[in-house]
């Protein structure tokens, strides 16, 4: 009798895999499934990788102050700590007429803003979402595509009658990838960030490719800033809440910005800038441990993604938070599970193969869903990945997502907490104006990051407070563009 092929396991192969198998007869019709306590005991093993004590915390803490110390004072590093040009807080008395342009992680967006004055404003937009296909195309192409979304936005409010014919609107350019300056309308992009790859732009003015692509197409706007969204948050923030001392962008990528004495950033010492003067740093935190990897807790998961992105070694504190990567760690660590026969068994799983299958707003459905027998996830699964879930299973995926979902969040406090220990805010307290889909939209995110900061911190923590800061990188773009003109008519540091 030839042996039996029925029943399920595991095999390991002399190369060291293992080879999961199941076989199913036309009789058996159940899928086999893993049990509440192999899924209990799992639950362990991740909860060990993810969890970061307050201790952990605080020794990240310290390395990430130190980090910025470094990148203030040095040109050129890891965190490269980028002086805006935007000086000093908004009046809140800032008026007229501004174009915004938003190139972010997955949208483009053209605004037009009016400043009224005393905190308040107006908002006109059109969203584009890019394609894959853009953000590796010819920068130059890229630059052309603003361009003419530009165009079309501006032709369509004239004929709408909310700008006038004939004029040219000052522009602030929200371009969220690190970009060195020498001066606010100028900046050569350091690296791409997020996904982007866009050939003949790393190393390049923006400024100057985006300001040829608004010629070529004749659009009627002036480029009069460049910013950065975390810049941009900033400053909108603090023009409706001047509490803010700091802002942070937690979306596709992660990044902060705050307010700092030019004295303390002895790298443009040599500018003859006032040092009691205030200028906004863009810190581009996402790079924090880049390269060396000694200070962040990666599992293998995080150095898979590393090693699979188009940037490996890159943007290592980013790669551990941000919306982009959260959902691809809960898929490595589903396939891991599958390959080891855990999860199922018997089902056609390429689906959940496929990388970066699994968004991030599937984690906070999963963690939101308020059915006992977690009806969303049963759709998710089924939907999507066209596989079966028992609730055994789905019980797990929720936790796992939590888990992944917290260890982002409390790094993202341990962030703050750096900003917030090096500038001696602690004591007296301040707001942090935040923004990005995984701020406004995951679940508990925000109330997270606050128990990180008081694990970190202890009660005090609780004086640092997270706020939604409603459009940084439209807003923002808007104000930083007025300071700017307010600036150069006053003749203050023309030349930056
Ligand atoms: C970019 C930053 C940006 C952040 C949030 C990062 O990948 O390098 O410039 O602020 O994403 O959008």
């Amino acid at each position: 009798m030839p042996p039996s092929r029925r029943g399920s396991g595991t095999v390991a192969l002399p190369t060291g895999q293992t080879l999961a198998f199941h076989t199913r007869t036309s009789e058996a019709e159940d899928l086999p499934h893993a049990t509440k306590k192999t899924m209990a005991d799992h639950l362990r093993k991740y909860e060990s990788l993810f969890t970061l004590t307050p201790q952990r915390m605080r020794i990240i803490v310290e390395a990430f102050k130190e980090t910025l110390e470094i990148g203030l004072a040095k040109h050129n590093q890891i965190v490269p700590m980028i002086p805006t040009y935007v000086f000093g807080w908004p009046t809140g008395q800032e008026r007229g007429n501004y174009l915004a342009l938003d190139l972010g992680g997955t949208n483009l967006r053209v605004c037009l803003v009016t400043l009224e004055g005393e905190g308040k404003f107006e908002i006109t937009q059109s969203k584009y979402r890019l394609s894959e296909e853009q953000k590796q195309d010819d920068g130059q192409k890229l630059f052309d595509f603003c361009a003419e979304c530009m165009k079309s936005f501006i032709d369509s409010n004239i004929s709408g009658g909310i700008i006038e014919k004939d004029s040219i609107l000052p522009l602030g350019f929200t371009f969220s990838y690190p970009c060195s300056q020498d001066r606010i309308d100028h900046g050569e992009l350091i690296r791409w960030t997020k996904g982007f790859g866009a050939p003949n732009t790393e190393g390049h003015d923006v400024v100057a490719m985006f300001r040829k692509s608004l010629e070529k197409y004749q659009v009627p706007a002036e480029i009069v800033a460049l910013t950065c969204d975390t810049t941009g948050t900033l400053i909108a923030s603090h023009y409706v809440n001047p509490k803010t001392r700091i802002a942070c962008i937690f979306g596709t990528g992660c990044n902060a910005a705050y307010m700092e004495r030019v004295g303390d950033i002895p790298k443009i010492a040599g500018l003859g800038i006032d040092p009691d003067a205030e200028m906004a740093i863009n810190c581009e935190w996402g790079a924090f441990d880049s390269f060396e990897h000694e200070n962040l807790p990666r599992t293998k998961y995080d150095q898979t993604i590393d090693e699979q992105s188009n940037k490996p070694g890159e943007q290592a504190f980013e790669k551990l938070i941000s919306g982009r990567y959260l959902g691809e760690i809960l898929r490595l660590i589903i396939c891991e599970l599958i390959d080891e026969g855990v999860l199922f068994l018997g089902q056609n799983t390429y689906k959940l193969e496929i990388p970066y299958s699994f968004d991030t707003a599937f984690l906070s459905l999963m963690e939101s869903d308020p059915t006992d027998e977690l009806l969303m996830i049963i759709g998710i699964f089924t939907h999507f990945f066209a596989v079966e879930t028992t609730l055994a299973e789905r019980q797990f995926f929720r936790a796992l997502a939590k888990l992944v979902g917290r260890r982002a969040a409390r790094l993202s406090a341990c962030g703050i907490a750096a900003i917030v220990s090096k500038m001696g805010y602690l004591e007296e307290g301040c707001a942090v104006g935040a923004d990005g889909s995984l701020y406004k939209k995951y679940p508990g995110f925000a109330d997270r990051v606050h128990e990180g900061l008081q694990d970190i911190f202890g009660e005090k923590g609780k004086n640092i407070v997270t706020c939604h800061a409603e459009d940084g990188s439209g807003i923002g773009a808007a104000i930083i563009a007025a300071m700017t003109k307010e600036r150069k008519l006053a003749n203050l540091y023309p030349n930056v």
